[in-house]
């Protein structure tokens, strides 16, 4: 049993949870808790000014040292996203080969993907460069300043989700070129020193998503 004399908030139902959002306007509130990462979409454009204000809302994130360490990628292409998903689903599928996995399985997985990405309206490739950031003398100190930048990129990729959000489009984040960083700046002809983090996927919504979150009680420790 806990001595502490800190006051520690009662977060430990799911309403008391909700609730805690209550003292944000309602806008925002509203803009947080409904965000889902939606996977299929329309077949409609998304229009450019919408996606140049998506990529204004990833540059007003917050970045160490105010370097902006994020670069994107935006692919609206048939051609660039058939290419994209080629090379990325060759080497999955080798990967899943050497994995020993079903070529049933396989075969299901590559294709999934590949409608994935095509037919997407929109692929936005963050990558995360280290031109402008610090250069230690130790590998402990070049390391944390790598995950200062990924960190920085991350943050302008929510911001870039919430936008999407707030504008009726849907997005999703795909993990998958963190695999493959090579490849898809080759697929994509990119800068040698750009690292591909990821690709999101962005359009009009097809589908609704539900999804809940544990309670911050069990998430958070108070001291
Ligand atoms: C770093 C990261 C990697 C993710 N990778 C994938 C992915 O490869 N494929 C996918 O469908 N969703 C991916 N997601 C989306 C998560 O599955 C999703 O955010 C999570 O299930 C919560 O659902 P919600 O975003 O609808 O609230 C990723 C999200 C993050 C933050």
């Amino acid at each position: 049993m806990s001595t502490s004399t800190t006051a520690v908030p009662d977060t430990q139902t799911p309403s008391a949870d909700s609730d805690l959002l209550a003292p944000l306007s309602p806008a925002v509130r509203q803009l947080l808790r409904s965000r889902r990462s939606i996977r299929r979409y329309l077949p409609q454009p998304v229009p450019q000014p919408l996606v140049l204000a998506l990529l204004e809302a990833a540059r007003w994130a917050p970045s160490a040292h105010n370097r902006q360490p994020w670069r994107f990628c935006v692919v609206t292409s048939d051609a660039a996203k058939a290419e994209l998903s080629r090379r990325m689903s060759e080497q999955w599928q080798r990967d899943l080969a050497a994995d020993g996995a079903d070529p049933e399985f396989i075969a299901r997985r590559i294709a999934i993907s590949h409608a994935r990405l095509t037919a997407s309206p929109v692929l936005i490739v963050p990558c995360v460069t280290m031109e402008e950031m610090d250069v230690y003398s130790d590998a402990q100190r070049n390391e944390a300043e790598y995950v200062m930048a990924v960190q920085s990129v991350a943050l302008a990729c929510e911001n870039l989700l919430l936008a999407a959000h707030d504008l009726g489009l849907g997005a999703s984040w795909l993990c998958a070129p963190l695999f493959v960083p090579a490849l898809v700046c080759a697929a994509l002809d990119l800068p040698g020193h750009w690292r591909p983090q990821a690709i999101l996927t962005v359009g009009y919504p097809a589908e609704g998503k539900e999804k809940d979150r544990a309670p911050v009680a069990g998430r958070t420790v108070w001291r």
